[in-house]
């Protein structure tokens, strides 16, 4: 059976319009369409409605007596706001439109204009809204899923191949003592397997703990990303600084597995994509912030501007930012560096001793 994404669609639209005959008019319109509206009728009052409440379309005037509709754009663009933004405009404005439009505004409407179009058009915007919620929700499902179904391999891998090695090792082992001293050629080829098990068992534990990083839940992050960054180092010759505070855990335990998650998705990166000689790593908490990021002086790549454009790697570490409760930027300058900068909320261990 298939579930139905837990997603409220609410159908609430800011209005903002100085100009009180068209203001009714819309709102007017719209609630005896079956929205919900509510009405601004300068800027400053809309940017604080913002602050407070969340619209999935605003429908903003361009020139209002305070502000231009550009900036409350800026503004929803800036706090990451998942709002479509439509604009109103007089005729003759065509280069602010398309100011607007190039600054991120959904469409565009001018006055005067006809009910039917514009309901089309708002019909349309709240629609992508939606699709933009739903891709939201999926992707978190899909990271946590992941998680899930790894644990579970490593448990399988752990369980089932583990215990088979342990018994050819203990197998090897009793067969050896029943090998005569003089049969040298046959020994020295139990032992060679002997040792290739072992290689193996090895193999598998290093597998099932990059699958299931119970550890880091328990070492905290910054001593196992350390432990990470050791093999990274040793297997791919790349330099790595760090500068991680020793005592950097996040008090839920999952947390620190989806910072290491991070750590470890941009620093295969860095191995995959950049050819860099050099990575830094630094996280400094500061004012209830994690400020974390990976930086690397390879050959960088031209950003990508929409998320349809990442991979799913970037998708990922984006995602796990997000359910960290902040948000995951990148800066690349083609030919010299990427940085992967990552700022979540995060409270240390003394202020959570302090209020406990
Ligand atoms: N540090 C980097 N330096 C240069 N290019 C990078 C760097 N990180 C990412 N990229 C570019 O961004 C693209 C997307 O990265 P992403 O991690 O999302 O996908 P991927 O590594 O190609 O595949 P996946 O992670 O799904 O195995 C990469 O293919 C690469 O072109
Ligand atoms: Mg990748």
């Amino acid at each position: 059976m298939s579930e139905k994404p837990d997603i409220q669609f609410t159908e609430h639209i800011l209005v903002v319009e100085d100009d009180p005959a068209v203001r009714d008019y819309l709102q007017e319109l719209f609630s005896s369409n079956g929205y919900l509206v509510r009405t601004a009728s300068t800027g400053k009052e809309a940017l604080s409605i913002l602050a407070n409440e969340y619209f999935p379309l605003l429908i903003t005037d361009l020139m209002l007596p305070d502000l231009l509709g550009t900036e409350i754009l800026k503004y929803v663009q800036q706090q990451e706001i998942n709002s479509a933004v439509l604009i109103m405009t007089g005729f003759g404005s065509v280069e602010s439109v398309i100011e607007a439009l190039r600054q991120g505004a959904y469409d565009y409407i001018t006055k005067p204009f006809s009910p039917q179009i514009l309901l089309h058009r708002v019909a349309r915007a709240l629609e992508k809204i939606h699709m933009k919620e739903i891709t939201r929700d999926i992707s978190s499902k899909i990271v946590y899923a992941a998680e899930e179904e790894r644990r579970r391999i490593s448990r399988d891998v752990h369980d089932v191949l583990g215990q088979a090695l342990a018994v050819i090792k203990l197998t090897l082992k009793a067969i050896r003592n029943k090998v005569p001293a003089s049969e040298k050629e046959i020994l020295s080829d139990i032992d060679g397997l002997s040792s290739h098990v072992e290689d193996t068992m090895n193999e598998i534990s290093r597998i099932t703990k990059n699958l299931n990083p119970s550890y880091v839940a328990e070492l905290g992050f910054s001593k196992a990303i350390r432990l990470y960054i050791e093999t990274f180092s040793k297997k791919t010759g790349i330099q790595v600084h760090s500068s991680l505070p020793d005592s950097f855990s996040f008090q839920d335990p999952q947390q620190n597995i989806h910072l290491y998650r991070i750590a470890q998705e941009g620093l295969t990166n860095v191995a995959k994509h950049s050819g860099a000689t050099k990575v830094e790593l630094n996280l400094k908490v500061a004012d209830g912030l994690a400020h974390f990021s990976v930086e690397d002086n390879g050959k960088g790549f031209d950003k990508p501007q929409e998320d349809k454009l990442l991979g799913l790697g970037l998708i990922g570490m984006k995602e796990r930012a997000a359910i960290l409760g902040g948000r995951l930027s990148i800066e690349s300058i083609p030919g010299h560096k990427t940085i992967i900068r990552v700022e979540v909320p995060y409270e240390s261990i003394s202020s959570r001793h302090n209020r406990e």
